[in-house]
């Protein structure tokens, strides 16, 4: 692998996506932030400058394990202390993985602003595809910033937010506004297909609450990878995607020419608050033509907001799962006291803001906020040794949840509605699905497994935005004495604190 160094400035940017002119928050001025891309196994270096006024930052390379680099994980108050308004902080990881996902800011709700960008790493070439169209971001977006609905949503739930957009862009209709920010002129995404080619699209969510059936009009989508995990290809006519989740896509242009709508319709039940019913964007076998398309959905929006069918995620590379001892069993609820507050092990994952600086690198290793919904993971037996963790929603909030996990591929093997018992409910341990987001249904139980094999601090939090900062998370401390940390690290994550104390 060769070393890739890259640089983002991290901005409040005013724009208008959907044609709606509003305070943002940007990597480099755009939304979505420039595509950082790289092979497999390459060495990646790069720096972040923080260039807001006011607030602090850090930026997650979502779905990478970060062997051997916990520390530049980006989760501020449990791997690092914030990037100080005018700070830089250089990260450094390898890619050990390949496939499709995203770098975000995981400081509170920044990304819903517009902190996020594509992450590409070059893997084998195995998919049959004659050109790549990159990642297609789907998201929800309000006209105000995230930050200032903040309060009402803590204290009050959800607001309504006032659309979506494709890869940062769709149309909002200013034509009967007043409103002097309404200014129009946003466009639909748009893309031009060459008859008889194969398009590979990489798929993402990158909502603050939007669940999403993705499809395309007139055409079949063969999906090969979920997550960073290349799967045993399917074919259908329509994907659920939950909130950070992805799936690779082959699309075959073999319609009749003409213009066709892609559509990410809103499932309902999970975002009911949603009122756009059209985060659309525009296939063109034409690219001169600027009709919209005329044609129809023939599919129907599922309304559990469930995952795909785990029996369709078959991963490519087989791989089951190993020893374990205990099966530890964790409950989700939630409390309201003037403001919501998720739990899971009746404890919040909360970051003391009152002192950022709790996080400090000394002797050696991180030290682990004790307060911060901590759960040890320690690996005794180095050969093949495995957590399996089952979440259960005990909250009758009636909403599913889309799971991440730091630092891992977990394997899912449990996801249904109901109770969970260790006697009855049927765990796969037979090459099930591998991924880094997976839904927690409704009522119902997730059941993950992992190979304690990546020492490191990894936190474990629900993916839609408002509920990650309501407490829906805890932390692993994975086997902390085997943590690792080159010198030249210790010196910069020092540098971040100190620049927080001096703030
Ligand atoms: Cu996509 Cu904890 O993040």
């Amino acid at each position: 692998g060769v070393t890739r160094e890259y640089w983002l400035s991290i901005e409040n940017t005013t724009l208008a996506p959907d044609g709606y002119e509003r305070y943002t928050l940007t990597f480099n001025g755009t939304i979505p932030g420039p595509a950082i891309i790289a092979d497999w196994g390459d060495n990646l270096i790069i720096h972040v400058v923080n260039n807001l006024q006011h607030n602090g930052t850090s930026i997650h390379w979502h779905g990478l394990r970060q062997l051997g680099s916990s520390e530049y994980d980006g989760v501020p108050g449990v791997t690092q202390c914030p990037i100080a308004p005018g700070g830089t902080m250089t990260y450094r990881f390898r890619a050990t993985q390949y496939g499709s996902t995203w770098y975000h800011s995981h400081f509170s709700l920044q990304y819903a602003d517009g902190l996020f960008g594509p992450l590409i790493l070059n893997g084998p070439a195995t998919a049959n595809y004659d050109e790549d169209l990159g990642l297609l971001f789907l998201s929800d977006w309000s006209h105000t910033s995230a930050f200032s609905l903040w309060d009402s949503a803590r204290a009050a739930g959800p607001p309504s937010l006032d659309g979506g957009l494709v890869n940062g862009t769709n149309t909002y209709n200013c034509s009967a506004s007043v409103d002097p920010n309404c200014v129009g002129g946003g466009k639909k995404f748009e893309t031009v297909f060459v008859p008889g080619k194969r398009y590979r699209i990489r798929l993402i969510n990158v909502a603050i609450e939007g669940h999403f059936q993705f499809s395309i009009d007139g055409h079949n989508l063969t999906v090969i990878a979920n997550d960073l995990v290349p799967i045993v290809p399917y074919e259908t006519n329509s994907i659920v995607i939950g909130e950070g989740q992805r799936y690779d896509l082959i699309v075959e242009a073999n319609a009749e020419p003409g213009d066709y709508w892609l559509r990410s319709g809103w499932q309902a039940a999970c975002a009911a608050n949603q009122n756009a019913d059209d985060m659309t964007g525009i296939i063109r076998y034409d690219a001169s033509s600027t009709v919209d398309p005329v044609t129809t959905s023939d599919i129907t929006i599922t309304s559990n907001c469930a995952d795909e069918p785990l029996s369709n995620l078959v991963p490519h590379l087989a791989m089951n799962v190993g020893n374990f001892s205990e099966v530890t069993q964790e409950t989700l609820s939630f409390v309201f006291e003037s403001y919501f507050m998720w739990t899971i092990n009746s404890s919040s994952l909360y970051m003391n803001w009152s002192d950022p600086t709790t996080l400090r690198v000394v002797n050696n290793q991180s030290t682990f906020p004790t307060e911060y919904n901590v759960v040890s993971v320690e690996q005794t037996n180095p050969s093949d040794e495995w957590t399996v963790y089952v979440i259960k929603d005990e909250s009758g909030i009636g909403l599913s949840h889309p799971i991440h996990l730091h630092g891992h591929d977990f394997w899912v093997i449990g996801q249904a509605e109901g109770a969970f018992d260790l006697a009855t409910s049927e765990l796969n341990l037979v090459n099930p699905p591998r991924r880094d987001v997976a839904s927690l249904p409704a009522n119902g139980y997730l059941a993950i497994a992992f190979k304690k094999d990546n020492p490191g601090a990894w936190i474990m939090h629900c993916h839609i935005a408002w509920h990650a900062s309501e407490g829906l998370g805890l932390q692993f401390v994975e086997s902390p004495s085997q943590i690792t940390m080159a010198l030249a690290d210790k010196e910069a994550f020092e540098d971040t604190c100190v620049k927080w104390d001096a703030y």
